[in-house]
């Protein structure tokens, strides 16, 4: 039941849609989502099955969502969330007092995104002497280094990693280091096969040439200290390590909060200062942002805040147990079925696998495996890497591993069943020749009914529901180009993003 009296302000009433109306709009429109509780989704939700937790991360952020960041002396209430937020970061990455890092400092962003596009605008603009700036990633590195460089114009260099190892060779990475480089940055773990970089030695070779390191932990830096207190074999990877001079993990991931909180996290506050934008110069009050946004919601922070101080370390710990356990058994399930094969043995909570020669396609597995109520997520072939299957394991997955083996082996065979997807000729010549700047929204369309998204549409009127399979659309996007894979994924997105003049639902 709705509080009428909070949503439309008392007796007054506005004469617009009533409030449970427009909810049951939302839950209608919701209702086509992907499940986000429940264990069975192996990609952008982190769900710790927590009971409870939602409605006090709710609560929570209702509480603060007015609130604006724009201004800590006005809303100390955020300023002091944020900071326990960042002090809580610093503690689990090996800041803080009696420690190698006593200083750390850091910020809250919006995510992993926002975290890592700071971190090399910092690492910038602490050279405002070197005109063509560069950073060093590894090729696992995640996208958001690509945007980041490209948003910033700063040079991406871009270190292959061997197939054999998913990770890159310090050596490597210290020979790509230039004179105009700012940052170099490896991951903790990377998000594709969920492996950690050797970031010891990654960052000795920065710190050698004087070249700050940056540890994107987004994904794993809220999962690897508590695996390693539960004795994994966790390779050092935060602060202790000497040379790592900014660290970002996503509270919106392992730490189960709900999505909007990132944190970055420098070694001291001579190393953040060029993060903040301050501007006087015009009459309106001075803007001082540590972040990219300059009004924030305090809502994600005061739901991250409660999750946090709700699950607790001795929470996290326990979650990490079940999530480490749950990881075992899919790799296990991966591993007793035939013509599959995990691309890394798991050290973190990925589970990724691929197709052995004699295998099924991955395409149609992954379809198979959606028929079946498992939702995992396909990656394509990359710079000899083969495609492959990605599993974002959490702890709400662990009641569902044992249902997870036979689906997967029933999914295996039915997929060998059905056998490879075949682009139609045509297609397979349209892809074969097309260039990206000779791709057009037309061809796009003209694409997209051929592959069953939404025949018949004309440009401008975007294409109809996706279809059940999705084989055919990855098997055309594995044979493109990645610059051809942006290209039409561009173009089809743009397709999808298109108002509607009407009330939705
Ligand atoms: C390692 C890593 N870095 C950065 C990001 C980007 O995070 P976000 O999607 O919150 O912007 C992700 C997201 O999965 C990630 O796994």
């Amino acid at each position: 039941m709705i509080d009428e009296s909070r949503v439309a302000g008392g007796a007054l009433s506005l004469g617009g849609v009533a409030a449970e109306e427009v909810l049951a709009a939302v839950r209608r429109l919701r209702s086509a989502d992907r499940p986000t509780h429940g264990g069975r989704l192996f990609a952008y939700v982190y769900d710790p099955a927590v009971p409870g937790l939602d409605d006090l991360a709710a609560a929570a952020h209702r509480e603060s969502a007015h609130v604006n960041g724009l201004d800590p002396t006005a809303f100390p209430s955020l300023l002091a969330m944020e900071n326990a937020l960042v002090g809580a970061a610093g503690r689990v990455l090996g800041g803080g007092p009696g420690t190698a890092a006593p200083d750390v400092v850091g910020s809250v962003t919006s995510g992993g995104t926002e975290s890592l596009i700071l971190a090399v605008k910092t690492a910038r603009d602490a050279h405002p002497e070197i005109t063509a700036p560069r950073i060093v990633v590894p090729s696992t590195a995640h996208a958001a280094f690509a945007k980041a460089a490209h948003y910033l114009r700063v040079a991406l260099d871009v270190v292959p990693v061997p197939v054999t190892t998913l990770r890159p060779d310090p050596a490597a990475m210290a020979a790509a280091i230039r004179p105009e480089t700012v940052l170099v940055a490896c991951s903790a773990p990377s998000y594709a096969h969920g492996v950690v970089d050797p970031v010891a030695e990654v960052a000795a070779v920065a710190a050698d040439a004087g070249v700050r390191c940056h540890v994107d932990a987004c994904f794993g830096g809220w999962t690897l200290p508590y695996l390693r207190r539960l004795g994994e074999p966790v390779p050092a990877f935060d602060f202790a390590v000497p040379g790592v001079t900014s660290i970002s993990v996503d509270l919106h991931k392992y730490a189960y909060a709900p999505k909007g909180v990132s944190v970055l996290l420098h070694r001291n506050a001579a190393l953040r200062a060029p993060q903040y934008f301050a501007y006087a110069d015009w009459p309106g009050y001075t803007m001082i942002n540590p972040v990219i946004a300059s009004t924030r919601s305090g809502g994600p922070i005061a739901a991250a805040y409660a999750t946090l101080r709700h699950i607790g370390d001795a929470g996290y710990l326990r979650l990490a147990t079940v999530t480490r356990d749950a990881v075992a058994s899919l790799a296990d399930a991966v591993r007793a079925v035939d013509g599959l094969r995990l691309m890394a043995e798991p050290e973190s909570t990925v589970v990724c696998f691929t197709a052995a020669e004699d295998g099924p396609d991955l395409f149609v597995l992954v379809d198979e495996l959606t028929e079946r109520g498992w939702h995992t997520q396909p990656q394509l072939s990359y710079a000899g890497l083969p495609a492959s299957v990605h599993l974002t394991v959490t702890a709400a997955v662990a009641p569902r591993v044992a249902e997870f083996g036979p689906d997967l082996a029933d999914a295996v065979a039915a997929a060998r069943a059905a056998g490879p997807v075949r682009l139609p000729a045509e297609l397979a010549a349209l892809v074969g020749a097309l260039t990206p700047e000779a791709l057009t929204p037309e061809l796009v369309v003209g694409l997209a009914a051929g592959l069953g998204l939404g025949a018949g549409s004309e440009p401008g009127t975007g294409p109809g529901p996706l279809p059940e399979r999705m084989a055919l659309v990855n098997t055309l996007l594995d044979a493109a180009p990645p610059a051809l894979r942006e290209r039409l994924l561009v173009e089809f997105v743009g397709l999808l993003q298109r108002p509607t003049w009407g009330s939705p639902g």
